[in-house]
């Protein structure tokens, strides 16, 4: 690739690191934050009794089903001492119907212990709350940021999405979590911690949504980097399935100057009709001298580069490891029967399949 396609790629999708995220999130919150039951109006205290009673709800139940039974709770039992002062068996006849009722046991032992052990006041640090029964590690982080603006960043599967997408984190969950949680806590600003995790919880349920994400809608969208390279649908990225034998093959990264060779799949089967770059059959069993024996013949290409680590994706029959092969050829070279080059600046717009947009983003460091 020349330099200046080389220095075009890394302006574009490189960008400096932009410590506006913060602010441009908070924004966006003052004008689209979603009004559910256990929010209070803009710019008020959170009850730190009903950010927890929402918390313990929402742990395995949707926003949907938790509003009328979150109103339920607190017109019933209106503060944490009533609520501890209630028998266990009334907390479960109003829980019947959440499902997981492991937590409602745990609701009212945590009342009780708030009551009698806290003095009615729930302990205002992350390590204090993580003491009460029914509160983990995330819901100790959702309290503290939400009700007592401590500068730490819950992190569910709505924040998990948008930061894997935001940070282009290529490492598959469950492994991913800690390095997640590290770069969804650069999204803090210097206050408002609660709002940060919220607007990043309702970005997450409305606009970065598993399919189809509202990207032009936005606000981070400038510098998301899975947006940029258009495979944001593909993260956050999952280990591969244990189901079908892997099969393994290599992908072909052709540059000349700022274009890539690619060619179009057969019409018929996996991926049929789509663009994908010159690749080896997927084999099971198959090793990389063998896969880079079916490289294209371009007059020109000396010398292979392997590309550090392998793409995975998972289809419905097989996963699949691809290694990456790249390299350079002249300015007016030919491209062989079938394939044509296309300028990488273009890519967004072709019909390429998510395996193959992050074949091209490994080989070409985007
Ligand atoms: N899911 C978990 N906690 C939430 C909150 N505070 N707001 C919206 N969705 C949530």
């Amino acid at each position: 690739m020349s330099s200046s396609a080389d220095a075009r790629i890394r302006r574009r999708d490189a960008p400096e690191p932009t410590p506006a995220r913060p602010a441009l999130l908070l924004d966006w919150y003052d004008r689209h934050r979603r009004v559910l039951p256990w929010r209070p109006p803009a710019g008020e205290r959170a009850d730190p009794y009903r950010v927890w009673l929402s918390e313990i709800m929402l742990q395995q139940t949707g926003v949907k089903t938790v509003g009328p039974y979150f109103l339920k709770f607190v017109t019933r039992w209106p503060d944490v001492a009533a609520l501890g002062r209630a028998s266990l068996d009334d907390v479960l006849r109003m829980w019947a119907g959440l499902g997981y009722y492991s937590r409602a046991r745990n609701l009212h032992a945590c009342a009780v212990a708030v009551l009698h052990d806290h003095g009615g006041v729930f302990p205002d640090t992350e390590e204090g709350l993580r003491t009460l029964p029914g509160i983990g590690p995330y819901t100790a982080a959702a309290i503290s940021a939400i009700a007592f603006d401590i500068r730490t960043m819950p992190v569910d599967g709505n924040i998990e999405r948008v930061t894997s997408r935001l940070f282009a984190v290529e490492e598959a969950l469950p492994q991913a979590k800690p390095l997640i949680q590290q770069l969804a806590s650069t999204l803090l600003g210097p206050s408002r911690a609660g709002d940060s995790a919220q607007a990043l919880m309702d970005l997450g349920s409305s606009i970065c949504t598993p399919k189809k994400p509202a990207c032009a809608l936005c606000p981070l969208n400038d510098d998301c980097l899975a947006h940029r390279r258009g495979d944001q649908e593909t993260f956050p990225r999952k280990a591969p399935k244990k189901s079908g034998t892997l099969r393994r093959g290599a992908a072909f990264i052709i540059t000349r100057g700022d274009e890539l060779l690619v060619r179009a799949r057969a019409e018929k089967g996996l991926l049929g009709g789509m663009t994908e770059v010159p690749g080896s059959d997927w084999l099971a069993g198959q090793d990389d001298q063998a896969a880079l024996q079916q490289a294209p013949a371009l007059r020109g290409i000396a010398k292979w580069h392997r590309k550090a680590g392998v793409v995975t994706h998972v289809f419905t029959h097989f996963p699949l490891e691809l290694v990456i092969y790249t390299a350079k050829v002249a300015p007016r070279t030919r491209a062989p029967a079938g394939m044509r080059w296309v300028p990488i600046e273009t890519l967004a717009g072709e019909a390429l399949p998510n395996v193959m947009r992050k074949a091209i983003a490994h080989g070409l460091d985007i």
